[in-house]
Formats: structure tokens, C-alpha cells, sequence
């Protein structure tokens, strides 16, 4: 099986295609697919009843039709609420996904995931528990694990011990002395930062490690082919095709 650096695509689909479709949906991860995305990101939480769901704020408001915390709501209430409207009249009816469709999702379309774990306030472990039973029990054996991130330092500490064969990232804003710090210690395979600290001496501190260099959230397609340059492994963007264009144009140019 191919490691996980050979694997990485230069672009990710950041919440699906979400500049094309509603972030975080079905839909979004179709568009990502017909858009020639290979690796789509998206975020999970726990409904109140413990299942986990795709969405990304804590609060229903900004994507679906729903007010309040979602923790406050069971999978079934969730279930009910629209999700696609928001963002354009014709994904009404889009639903906030499960994590198992969204799998079994990516499985039909072939794509690779980054699943990153979201978890609403105090619930880091029981999220990372949830979503690593889901992968064992739903994840097909013969594909490669979802690469698996999470800004929560308690929900990595999780799938580090329950999952050690899964591969994780650290998710972070400023990749601090620090944070770097903990890479060895979580055992991730992966750091993920905001795109404005990426820097050539970062990727080479990286690159001692093995560790490949994930940038969020780019969606200029010039500043993403200077950040690949660089050597940043990845940029998650919300227009996949537009970045993916500029490459193999940058590519043609070179004669590659
Ligand atoms: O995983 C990269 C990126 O999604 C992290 O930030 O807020 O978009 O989930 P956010
Ligand atoms: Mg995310």
C-alpha cells in the first residue's frame, strides 16, 4: 500500500467544494468529484444522542434552517433540518449528512479522506471514540484509512491510543515551537496550518520528520502554486478545479 505522502493530492476539497455546493453536504462532496478533486476534508460532531454528523459551527444557524447548538439535538431532529437552502435554492432539501453516508459516499466516488474532528465544547474524547468505532466498523479493509485531524489536542491523545494504525495530523492556527513540540508525542503523520505561517523553514523542520506540510484555507490560485512551490504538500481550498487548473497550466508551461 502506498504511504501517506504518496497518496496527499496538492488539493483538497475544503468542506466538499463548498464554493460550489452547500460545505459539509453530500452534495458538496459530489461537486468536489465532478470538480477531479481526489482528497475532500470535512468536518464531524456528535449529535446529542452520540451519532456523528457532518457540520462544522457548533450552532445550527449559518448552514441549516436550525437554531441553537447542535449537541442539543438528536440525530433524528438534525435529520430534519435543511441544509442546502442557505446556500442556494436548488440544494434545498440537502440534509446534514452522517458520517457513514458521507463514507460510503467517498467510497462510490473514490475519493480520499481528511476527517477532521470538530468537536463541540467537552466532548473531544467521546467525538474521537465515535468516529474511530465508525471508521473500524464502516471503512472498507482494503482502502487505505481516511487521514484523520483535529485541532483537539484530547481527541488526537484518542485516536492515537484506539487507532494507532489510523493516521493523524495536528490541526493548527501558528505552528508555534510548541506545537511542534507535541507532533512526536501525538505521533502524527501530518501538521495542518493556517496558510498565512507556512514557510520554506518550516517545511524543512517538517521534512526531518517525514511530515508533510498541510495548508488552510486557500482559495487564490496563484498564492496556492507559491505555497506548493514552497513545498507544502497540500492546500485545502473551497475551489478545487480553479486551483487544480492552475497547476497542470503551471505544469504545461514547465513541459511536464
Ligand atoms: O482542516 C482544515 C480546515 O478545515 C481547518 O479549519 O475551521 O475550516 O475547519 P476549519
Ligand atoms: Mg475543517
Amino acid at each position: 500500500m502506498r504511504t501517506l505522502d504518496d497518496r496527499l493530492a496538492p488539493v483538497i476539497a475544503h468542506r466538499g467544494a463548498s464554493a460550489d455546493a452547500p460545505e459539509n453536504t453530500l452534495a458538496a462532496l459530489r461537486a468536489a468529484a465532478a470538480a477531479g478533486a481526489t482528497w475532500v476534508e470535512f468536518d464531524v460532531k456528535l449529535s446529542r444522542d452520540g451519532h456523528c454528523i457532518l457540520l462544522h459551527d457548533d450552532l445550527l444557524n449559518r448552514t441549516t434552517d436550525g437554531r441553537g447548538e447542535a449537541a442539543h439535538y438528536d440525530l433524528d431532529e438534525l435529520r430534519r433540518l435543511d441544509a442546502g437552502g442557505w446556500f442556494g435554492h436548488r440544494f434545498r432539501g440537502e440534509l446534514v449528512p452522517t458520517l457513514q453516508e458521507a463514507l460510503a459516499l467517498c467510497v462510490e466516488l473514490d475519493l480520499d479522506i481528511n476527517l477532521e474532528i470538530k468537536p463541540c465544547r467537552g466532548r473531544q474524547h467521546e467525538t474521537a471514540i465515535s468516529v474511530v468505532k465508525e471508521l473500524h466498523q464502516h471503512w472498507p479493509g482494503d482502502r487505505p484509512w481516511p487521514l484523520i485531524s483535529s485541532f483537539a489536542i484530547a481527541s488526537l491523545e484518542e485516536v492515537r491510543k484506539l487507532a494507532p494504525e489510523m493516521p493523524h495530523g495536528l490541526l493548527i492556527g501558528r505552528p508555534t515551537r510548541r506545537a511542534l513540540g507535541m507532533l512526536d508525542r501525538l505521533a502524527c503523520s501530518t501538521l495542518h496550518c493556517d496558510a498565512k505561517w507556512a514557510s520554506a523553514e518550516l517545511v524543512r523542520h517538517l521534512t526531518e520528520s517525514g511530515r508533510p506540510l498541510l495548508c488552510y484555507t486557500v482559495n487564490d490560485a496563484s498564492r496556492a502554486l507559491r505555497l506548493l512551490e514552497m513545498g507544502v504538500r497540500a492546500v485545502f481550498t473551497d475551489r478545487p478545479q480553479m486551483v487544480a487548473e492552475a497547476l497542470a497550466a503551471r505544469d504545461a508551461r514547465q513541459g511536464q
